[in-house]
């Protein structure tokens, strides 16, 4: 006779706080703002339609760019010191994208007999969707609760079931402006309890010319990731950006300590976006910034997360120091 086992495999639940219609009427108001302004600037939020997330996918795997297989890195070999120190049941990840480190911090509840439940929280319904899809088999007795959100905007709403460890890997805060991030850990401290931790990715400052390069990849991903942006306005708002009339620039900007990403216009040229009935006017040589990319030294991040009510608890990086995990808990 066959031997079975039979597992629980509930279906995952999911809440969307984001729905198309509201994406489209953020980017709607956000690209009225970010192209009327001088210099012209977008969010980084919206490179992640199905196509965005995938180029950003292929990112990771470049050899330019280190930042993903750095923090993975630090992941593998200290998930059992982080899990147990954070003594949590259920893992927020914010930012989840595909949910692939995901499962070092998965595998290190799961060996304490501790993981209950996952709950990845992104404005990518694709990459939301697809990542619960490819844990649900390796993970069969978790419950998943998938929050298609804006971390932005919903950090409120978010599940507030057992004791959590909140996940914001990948250095994705460094997508934010000072402002924003402050207000960021501020939202994310105000919906913990004394028990919650905050694990927090960041890039650090590091070789200047490795940097730029993991921005400014040969096989020329990291542009198309840029130009991507345009091609989801393109087709959110029926504009006629022509993508390939843009040229991808990646600088480090030293004062701020943090990477540019811009579109150089290669002509004068005129932009339509008809759903704003807009005119934009690029002049030749013109850069539109797409993204910030901040990267950090110990003493910012303490300070940052003080400044929020965190005390840093402990600290992790490579041995290269180009990438750091910290573990917060509330002051
Ligand atoms: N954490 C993953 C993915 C990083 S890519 C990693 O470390 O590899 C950044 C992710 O954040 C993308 O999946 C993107 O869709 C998501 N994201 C960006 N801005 C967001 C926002 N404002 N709210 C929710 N998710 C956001
Ligand atoms: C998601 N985020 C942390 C990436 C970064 O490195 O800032 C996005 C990215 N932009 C260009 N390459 C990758």
């Amino acid at each position: 006779m066959e031997a079975s086992v039979t597992v629980s495999r509930e279906a995952p639940e999911i809440t969307r706080h984001l729905t198309a219609a509201d994406l489209e009427a953020s980017l709607a108001r956000d690209v009225a703002e970010g192209l009327g302004r001088m210099p012209k600037t977008l969010p980084p939020k919206y490179f992640y339609d199905a196509r965005g997330s995938e180029l950003f996918e292929q990112i990771t795997t470049l050899e330019e760019y280190y930042p993903t297989r750095t923090e993975e890195s630090i992941l593998a070999t200290h998930a059992a010191e982080i899990t147990k120190l954070a003594d949590a049941d259920t893992l927020v990840e914010l930012g989840s994208g595909s949910s692939t480190k995901t499962r070092l911090l998965l595998d290190g509840m799961r060996s304490t007999g501790r993981l209950a439940r996952y709950v990845p929280v992104d404005v990518s319904e694709s990459a939301l969707l697809g990542a619960i899809e490819s844990l649900r088999a390796d993970y069969p007795g978790m419950a998943m609760h998938g929050v298609i959100a804006d971390f932005e905007r919903h950090l409120g709403l978010l599940p507030r079931e057992g004791t959590r460890l909140v996940a914001f890997l990948g250095g994705t805060i460094g997508n934010l402006a000072p402002a924003q991030r402050a207000r960021f850990l501020a939202a994310v401290r105000s919906g913990l309890g004394p028990a919650d931790r905050l694990l927090l990715g960041t890039g650090l400052v590091t070789d200047l010319t490795r940097l730029v390069r993991a921005y400014d990849d040969n096989s020329g991903v990291t542009a198309e990731f840029n130009r991507n942006v345009l091609r989801v306005v393109n087709g959110s708002l029926h504009a006629d950006f022509e993508p390939e009339a843009f040229d991808h620039v990646a600088v480090w900007n030293a004062e701020a300590e943090w990477i540019e990403m811009r579109l150089r216009s290669q002509k004068a040229q005129t932009v339509r976006i008809a759903d704003l009935d807009l005119t934009v006017e690029f002049a030749e040589g013109e850069e539109l910034r797409t993204e910030i990319s901040a990267k950090f030294r110990r003493e910012v991040v303490e300070r940052e997360l003080a400044e929020a009510g965190f005390t840093l608890e402990a600290w992790w990086t490579d041995p290269q120091e180009d990438f750091a995990l910290s573990l917060a808990a509330p002051s």
